[in-house]
Order: C-alpha cells, then sequence, then structure tokens
C-alpha cells in the first residue's frame, strides 16, 4: 500500500475510533440477518458479550457460527432469495419474541462491470432486490404473523448503504446495488411511520461506512470497530433515531 493510501487509512479508521462505548443492551432476544460473516458475524459476537440471546440467519454456510460455543445462540438457514417462507426460519420465530432486528444480509450485485446496463442480468437483478430490500418486509410479515403482541418489536436497523442515496449519487454506476439499497431506504421510511405509529418500534437505516468484510475485503474499518459504534447508537437515544438515515457517528445522510 502507497503512503498516501496509508495515511488516508489513518485518518478514515481514526474518525470512526474516537467515540466512547456505552452499551446497554442486555438480556434482549435479537435477530441477526447475514450473520455468518462482516458486519452480521461481528455483531453476533458482540451482542452475545452483552448477555443477549441471538438468532441468527445464514444463507448457507454456518462454519463461523458453528464455532462459536454460546447457549445463548441460536441458527437458522435463511436464504433471502426466497419470495416463499423459510419453514425453519418460521417455527424459529414461533418460538420467541423479537426485540431487536439487525438487517445485515446483503450482496453486491456482481462486479462493476456486470452492473453495466449492457450486461445487466435481469434474474439477478431480482434476486438481489430480494435479498437487500423486499426480505425484510417478508421477515416483518413473519414475526408480525407470529400473533406475539405482548411484547412489540423495540427496534429495527436496517443495514444500508450510502451507494443508496440518490442525493448522493455522482458516479452513474451500479445499478444493481444502488436500486436494491435505494428501494431498502425507502422501505426504512416506510417502516418507521408504520410500525412506529402501530407499535413503537423504532427504524432506521444505517450506512456502515468502508467495513472489511466478505463483501468488501479492503475495507478500511475493521468489523468489530463499526459494529461497537452501532451499538453505541443504539445505547443512547434511540427514539431520536426513527426515520432516519445515519452513518456510524450518527449524522444524518440524504435519503
Ligand atoms: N462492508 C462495507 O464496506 C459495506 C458498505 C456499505 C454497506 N454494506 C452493507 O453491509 C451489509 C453487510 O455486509 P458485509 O459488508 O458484512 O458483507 P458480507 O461479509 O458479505 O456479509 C453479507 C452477508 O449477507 C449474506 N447473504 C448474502 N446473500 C444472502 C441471501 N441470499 N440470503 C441470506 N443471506 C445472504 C452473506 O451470506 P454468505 O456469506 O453465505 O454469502 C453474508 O453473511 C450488507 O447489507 C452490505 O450491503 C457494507
Amino acid at each position: 500500500m502507497g503512503l498516501r493510501k496509508k495515511i488516508k487509512k489513518f485518518l478514515y479508521t481514526r474518525k470512526f475510533s474516537k467515540k466512547n462505548y456505552l452499551a446497554n443492551i442486555n438480556k434482549k432476544n435479537i435477530l441477526i440477518t447475514g450473520a455468518n460473516s462482516g458486519i452480521g458475524l461481528a455483531l453476533t459476537k458482540k451482542i452475545l458479550q452483552l448477555d443477549n440471546k441471538v438468532l441468527a440467519t445464514y444463507r448457507q454456510n454456518s462454519e463461523n457460527l458453528k464455532i462459536i460455543k454460546d447457549k445463548n445462540l441460536s441458527i437458522v438457514k435463511y436464504d433471502q432469495r426466497e419470495i416463499n417462507e423459510s419453514k425453519d426460519f418460521k417455527e424459529k420465530i414461533k418460538e420467541t419474541s423479537i426485540d431487536i432486528i439487525f438487517n445485515c444480509a446483503g450482496v453486491f450485485g456482481g462486479s462493476f462491470e456486470d452492473q453495466q446496463i449492457e450486461n445487466l442480468d435481469f434474474r439477478k437483478f431480482q434476486e438481489v432486490l430480494m435479498v437487500n430490500s423486499i426480505s425484510i418486509l417478508k421477515i416483518m410479515q413473519i414475526i408480525l404473523d407470529n400473533k406475539l403482541p405482548e411484547k412489540n418489536l423495540e427496534v429495527l436497523v436496517n443495514i444500508s448503504s450510502d451507494a443508496g442515496s440518490i442525493k448522493l449519487n455522482n458516479q452513474g454506476n451500479a445499478y444493481i446495488y444502488r436500486t436494491s439499497k435505494t428501494a431498502l431506504n425507502s422501505i426504512t421510511k416506510n417502516m418507521s411511520l408504520d410500525l412506529n405509529t402501530r407499535f413503537k418500534t423504532v427504524v432506521f437505516a444505517i450506512d456502515p461506512g468502508n467495513v472489511q468484510s466478505g463483501m468488501n475485503p479492503e475495507g478500511k474499518i475493521k468489523a468489530d470497530v463499526c459494529v461497537n459504534l452501532i451499538i453505541d447508537l443504539l445505547s443512547s437515544n434511540v427514539q431520536s433515531l426513527n426515520g432516519k438515515f445515519i452513518n456510524l457517528l450518527g449524522k444524518e445522510i440524504s435519503w
């Protein structure tokens, strides 16, 4: 890595390393999607450390989850491309009420070249929309269908991306990814009105920044740094985040 890149990486990392960590998420039932890698895996580990129960979902491989030996962790396969309900996921949801959801599952949708208009594979496009955006509605449908109204969902966090911001787009690329995250943002805003009115659920979207993960191996900040900041955000005045699209420092991003 060249000196200029190293300095850039250092400054970027420092920006996200300064905040205090004051977690008070404790004894909650927490659903984490896309939990076998990256941000979802780091969140799973951190949230278990804070003495919560985690229901972690994975697409295909669960090897990173299986080696976590913790009685408070249950795992279930849920391929979010599926428009039909996952029986296993539905069964798991029936067993518990969920207090908090971290919706981390996501895919980029192919290379930048694959996402040029000339090369778009529309079947793939549909799948990415299902995984990155629409499946959170399916998950909520399953949870609401579960009829455990004695305890409402408290918080829903959608891990989005600034690539979904229409205002910030100054590049004209990545049609699949950008569309899917813009759709997720729209769903987030809508849910923040709907679910907050009906159940007082706080719903917001986060851009996690440039994080080292399966999707982004060259990312500039480590997933555990990102996750500490996300937990920090939930541990302060979470009510004030309803309906917002924010970065890891809680600063609002244009939709
Ligand atoms: N890393 C960044 O810099 C960055 C920046 C902006 C936004 N984000 C967002 O952050 C979220 C987490 O991504 P990450 O960076 O942690 O990358 P990651 O390590 O690739 O994690 C994404 C997770 O989503 C899962 N997933 C993919 N397809 C799925 C499907 N069909 N059904 C269910 N789960 C599926 C993956 O499972 P498999 O491992 O089995 O594929 C993986 O566990 C994503 O929504 C991403 O768009 C990341």
